[in-house]
């Protein structure tokens, strides 16, 4: 345990040497010792708002976990159709922002339930907050969900955190730093063509006007790939394209809560993100293609064609 002189105990988490890169994380795990004032210290550097990005994730993590194995009292809600929201997403996004603003007060905030805050027009710092990523997944006891944290500032992504409560694994990035996963640099995959390829997608469910267009995409890269997966949690599909567990990604009408992160994630481990027609506009229309620069080229001309 160590005491950082501004009240808050840190304790470092981890010390790895990957390819001759020594990875330090060092994670705020611990209570401030000196409260709100000691908090309000923390620099809104990449390194303090990764620090922050991660307790945040925790904090999520930690109710994410708590109620999975007893869900007869979680109450669900259907936001639109096919989009639930439960008791669970809420306090994971209380505590999210709690965080953030015992840290970051004047930092803005984009969180799937709760909107923008009210200073976000004012500020450099943007989170972008989904609080539990696979919604769906958590009602049905499905363990396979995150929570997904990014950081803009000035409009650019800096930092992003996607964490999986249930196995214990978090994806982190830092701009021009790399992705790390759990203390271990990751990378996207190093396939060319797409028939060894194992593929994430999701189906346009809450968006069933582009279904047509989507079985077309689907059929003609399924034709020409190894398999194609659909497992329900947009932040960790993206992560484990980063971490080269899949070889790429596509899905359209994301929303900036379910990529902010994991772009990230998938750029800094050497992969590449675009939207439907090879552009970056994704952040725009929320249509995601994401693989390393090899096989995005080939699963792109497979769109194209498809189209
Ligand atoms: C959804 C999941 C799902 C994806 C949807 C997302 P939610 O997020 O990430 O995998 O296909 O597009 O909206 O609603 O569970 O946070
Ligand atoms: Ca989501
Ligand atoms: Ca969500």
């Amino acid at each position: 345990m160590y005491n950082s002189g501004g009240g808050q105990e840190l304790s470092i988490r981890s010390l790895t040497v990957f390819n001759q890169h020594r990875v330090t994380i060092m994670e705020a795990t611990s209570k401030d010792t000196r409260g709100s004032f000691a908090a309000k210290k923390t620099p809104a550097t990449p390194k303090g708002l990764l620090n922050i990005a991660v307790r945040a994730a925790r904090a999520a993590g930690e109710i994410i976990n708590r109620n999975f194995e007893d869900r007869d009292h979680i109450t669900v809600q259907e936001k639109a159709k096919d989009d639930l929201v439960t008791n669970v997403d809420r306090e994971c996004e209380n505590a999210i922002r709690s965080v953030i603003s015992r840290y970051y007060p004047e930092h803005g905030i984009l969180a799937e339930e709760s909107g923008y805050s009210k200073n976000s027009g004012d500020s450099d710092y943007l989170w972008v907050i989904d609080p539990l990523d696979g919604t769906s997944n958590f009602c049905k006891g499905i363990p396979h969900v995150a929570v997904s944290i990014g950081v803009k500032i000035k409009g650019i992504t800096s930092v992003g955190v996607v964490y999986d409560p249930i196995r214990n694994e978090l994806f982190t990035a830092t701009k021009g730093e790399g992705a790390i996963l759990n203390n271990r640099k990751i990378r996207v995959s190093g396939i060319k063509g797409l028939d060894t390829g194992i593929f994430a997608t999701a189906f346009p469910h809450r968006n069933r006007e582009h279904l047509d267009r989507y079985q077309k995409i689907l059929a003609r890269v399924f034709s020409r790939c190894a398999d194609i997966r659909r497992a329900g949690t947009a932040s960790l599909d993206l992560a484990y394209v980063a971490a080269g567990r899949m070889d790429g990604y596509f899905e359209l009408c994301l929303k900036p809560w379910d990529f902010c992160a994991g772009d990230l994630l998938v750029r800094e481990a050497g992969g590449v993100v675009t939207d439907f027609d090879g552009k970056p506009d994704y952040a725009q229309n929320g249509n995601i293609v994401a693989a390393n620069p090899y096989a995005i080229q080939n699963l792109l001309r497979e769109i194209k064609a498809a189209c």
